[in-house]
């Protein structure tokens, strides 16, 4: 659902069996991969490799592609990330002067992602002044080049013109598409009181939450009383978009149900747009038997109108009363039918006794995990890029200092991962 695209465009140099391992690594780590070959890249590796490794058909020709007429044009639109490996000096030449011979070549024009050159070839093609000049002209058209490396190359001469191992190609990838490896993102993550925590193994692992579902809900919800009219809350959804960026970058399938808000719709996640608590609700019920994380982050409103009038009401009368009655809650709805292997995580808005407060929501909600702000914390709550949070589990609470929204994102990741764990 949320897979991130990469295109590997393979060109006809020696090192075209060399993206063979390419493809596997990236199918292996969750990215659907797409290969398009040029004609010359066939003589050295066969279609049907490529095919095997990425769990989709092979593209090379813009006349045979069965279903898609306009196969370059679908291929750009589809990618993510295009990386060209290997890119041979007349692969080069004809990217970086808009030359469209053929189905590889005519992509890269239509392409508007991040495009990756990975040039390998003799030693001597590569120093050639042309070929510089054409890596330099990629450069300036907004190509990222990974340089090729120097050792014994297939035409038995040293120099540079190696294609570099799967590793480096697959750490541009993820740069352009900006992946974030765990380590970057917890290393700078303030101390935590907790001695159980399994951040160091989350940190080796690359995507700690492949595999995993994760529901998130973020932002108000607005409750219209007329057709101009509505009763919402500061929230910004900020903390809620965090955290689903969090659990997508480590790997994690997400679903985000969102209230209005004024964020960018998020790479790679996919949103449910919501207005009212009772869209909030169904939305959420809609997808809680998928998910194996659900965090409730959303301000959702307690009451709504009543009534909501077909027009707009006049402001005739000196005062106006308009009677609420209250929503469903959905916290609670999700804690009464947890499953043992699910794992809950609720919010909980104070203005006072936060501790006490949030332990009673805690409990009465089923939740696994509770976080706690307190609205009169500077730093805390509504609208910051940061929180101040206490952290509340069935038999502890930890009171975090103030950090990111995305770190507490990574916080409450690790959390659910270990609660996951010691339930099993
Ligand atoms: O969006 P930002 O500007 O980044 O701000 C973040 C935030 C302040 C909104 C967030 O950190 C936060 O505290 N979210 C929960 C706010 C809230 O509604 O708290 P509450 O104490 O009223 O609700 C407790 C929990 O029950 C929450 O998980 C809430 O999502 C849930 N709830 C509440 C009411 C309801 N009818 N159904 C619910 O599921």
């Amino acid at each position: 659902m949320n897979q991130l695209h990469v295109l590997v465009a393979v060109s006809g140099g020696i090192a075209a069996y060399k993206a063979c391992a390419l493809v596997s690594s990236l199918s292996k780590k969750g990215y659907d991969v797409k290969v398009v070959m040029s004609d010359h890249a066939r003589e050295f590796v066969s279609e049907i490799n490529f095919a095997a490794l990425s769990h989709n058909p092979v593209y090379t020709s813009e006349f045979n592609t069965p279903g898609d007429p306009i196969p370059h044009i679908s291929l750009a639109k589809w990618a993510d990330v295009l990386i060209v490996a290997p890119a041979t000096a007349n692969t080069i030449a004809k990217a970086v002067y808009g030359i469209g011979d053929n189905l590889m070549t005519s992509t890269f024009l239509a392409c508007t992602c991040p495009k990756i050159l990975c040039p390998a070839m003799n030693v001597h093609m590569y120093e050639n002044p042309v070929t510089q000049a054409n890596i330099a002209r990629a450069r300036e058209l907004g190509w990222q080049i990974v340089e090729p490396e120097a050792g014994l190359l297939a035409c038995q001469e040293e120099g540079k013109g190696r294609l570099p191992e799967t590793e480096v190609m697959i750490e541009a990838i993820e740069k352009a598409l900006n992946v974030k490896k765990p380590d970057q993102n917890i290393a700078s993550l303030p101390l935590m009181q907790s001695e159980d925590l399994l951040l160091d193994e989350l940190m080796d692992q690359d995507h700690p939450l492949a595999g995993k579902h994760v529901l998130v809900n973020a932002g108000p919800t607005c409750e219209p009383f007329d057709p101009v009219r509505f009763v919402t809350n500061h929230s910004s959804g900020k903390q809620g978009y965090a955290i689903a960026a969090d659990a997508r970058d480590w790997g994690a399938q997400v679903i985000l149900v969102s209230g209005p808000v004024s964020l960018p719709e998020p790479e790679g996640i996919k949103t449910i747009h919501v207005t009212t608590a009772c869209e909030m609700e169904k939305a959420i019920m809609d997808n809680e038997a998928w998910a194996d994380f659900i965090i409730m982050a959303a301000a959702v409103a307690d009451y709504r109108p009543k009534t909501v009038a077909d027009q707009k009401m006049k402001k005739s009368d000196e005062s106006m009363v308009v009677e609420f009655v209250k929503n469903p809650d959905i916290l609670k709805q999700l804690g009464l039918g947890k499953r043992k292997d699910q794992v809950l995580c609720g919010f909980a808005m104070e203005t006072q006794n936060l501790d006490q407060n949030a332990r009673a929501k805690l409990e009465a909600k089923n939740c696994d995990l509770l976080i706690a702000n307190n609205l009169t914390t500077s730093g805390a709550g509504f609208q910051s890029d940061t929180n101040v949070v206490s952290l509340l589990k069935k038999d502890s609470v930890e009171h975090l200092p103030k950090m990111s929204k995305e770190q507490l994102g990574f916080v409450i990741l690790a959390q659910m991962v270990q609660l996951q764990k010691g339930a099993e």
